[in-house]
């Protein structure tokens, strides 16, 4: 299995919750390696293009006005088989399809409001972290 690279976001609701350590913890149990790490406040324009693949979807509005209405922590995270194991770690979209000891099952509310972000395949997890972080940020 080849060390691939994937993007966490922590979104405004695991902030509001203050589940920032709780999430981080359960990622570090799980062996992932903490490459990059900081809170920022998205702009319209940057959620926008983040999320542009789903620009022509009906929850696309309400997407960039959740992913902008609070803080954010956008996390680089590396392991062998990142992305994979990285998506079982969070579970699924709806947190009620999510199985249990999930993230999102453990403390989502919603499908809209999910807690975390997780890149989707390993092309897009390296093309996501270098949304966040430039390469001389990566330690
Ligand atoms: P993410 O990109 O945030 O890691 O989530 P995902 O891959 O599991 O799901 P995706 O289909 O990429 O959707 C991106 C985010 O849009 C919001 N969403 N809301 N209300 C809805 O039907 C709906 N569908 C998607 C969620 O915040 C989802 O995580
Ligand atoms: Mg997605």
């Amino acid at each position: 299995m080849a060390v691939e690279r994937t993007l966490c976001i922590m979104k405004p609701d695991c902030v509001r919750k203050g589940l920032q350590g709780a999430v981080l913890s359960q990622i570090q149990k799980a062996g992932f390696k903490v490459l990059g790490f900081k809170q920022i406040r998205l702009t319209k324009e940057q959620a926008g293009a983040f999320y542009a693949v789903h620009k022509e979807r009906s929850f696309y509005p309400s997407l960039v006005e959740f992913m902008t209405s609070g803080p954010v922590v956008p996390v680089a995270l590396e392991k062998k088989n990142a992305v994979a194991d990285y998506r079982t770690l969070i579970g699924a979209t709806d947190p009620k399809d999510a199985a249990e000891g999930t993230v999102r099952k453990l403390y989502a509310d919603s499908k809209g409001e999910n807690i975390v972000h997780g890149s989707d395949s390993v092309e897009n997890g390296k093309i996501e972290v270098g949304f966040f972080f430039a390469e001389s940020d990566l330690v």
